[in-house]
């Protein structure tokens, strides 16, 4: 039960390659936010751990907040349904906001926080996420900070969860088919 090991089928992307992208990711955003006040929005609870990574790898000094929205509940597919369970705490109203993501799977999770945040006139509005699985997407997004883009499996780890669990992952991994009944 506590072995975290034992629900993996196997490693996806190494804490290395997660550095290694991060270290790129955030000299792009040095470089494309210079002079600028940068506010990070972290999308709880999945983007934790990229949050926590990228603000210490950026040189800039940003600030953080967070929202808490759930689309996902305790399954392995999205509901579509977009519940805030967190609003930020910031106005962000003139401000230069990059939301934070772990992962685009279907897209609508981002989709309706882009026109959310969107609708509270921000002076501009990015998106930066570490994994993005093509194959799955159900609308279209123009997300400017891609770390990787995955194959349509179930993954886990580096603050992906499966019903809450494997948070803490300090990789990626793909679950084993036995864990949701594949
Ligand atoms: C996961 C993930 C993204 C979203 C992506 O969050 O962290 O936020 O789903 O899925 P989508 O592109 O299909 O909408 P989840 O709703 O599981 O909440 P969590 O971050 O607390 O795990
Ligand atoms: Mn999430
Ligand atoms: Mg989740």
């Amino acid at each position: 039960q506590n072995d975290m090991g034992a629900d993996l089928a196997k490693v996806l992307i190494s804490k290395d390659e997660i550095d290694a992208k991060l270290l790129e990711l955030a000299e792009r955003i040095d470089r494309d936010y210079a002079g600028k006040d940068l506010l990070l929005v972290g999308v709880l609870k999945g983007a934790v751990m990229v949050m926590a990574d990228l603000a210490r790898t950026l040189h800039s000094q940003v600030t953080m907040d967070w929202m808490a929205v759930s689309s996902y509940g305790m399954g392995t597919k999205s509901s579509g349904v977009v519940r805030i369970l967190k609003d930020l705490d910031t106005d962000i109203a003139g401000r230069d906001v990059l939301i934070v993501e772990d992962i685009i799977d279907s897209g609508l999770t981002l989709s309706w926080l882009l026109g959310n945040l969107g609708s509270r006139r921000p002076a501009s509005l990015e998106v930066c996420t570490l994994l993005r699985k093509p194959d799955a997407a159900k609308v279209e997004i123009d997300v400017k900070y891609v770390g990787f883009d995955i194959p349509n499996e179930f993954v886990v780890g580096y603050g992906l969860d499966y019903a809450e669990k494997l948070r803490n992952l300090p990789f990626i991994g793909t679950l084993a088919p036995h864990v949701y009944g594949g």
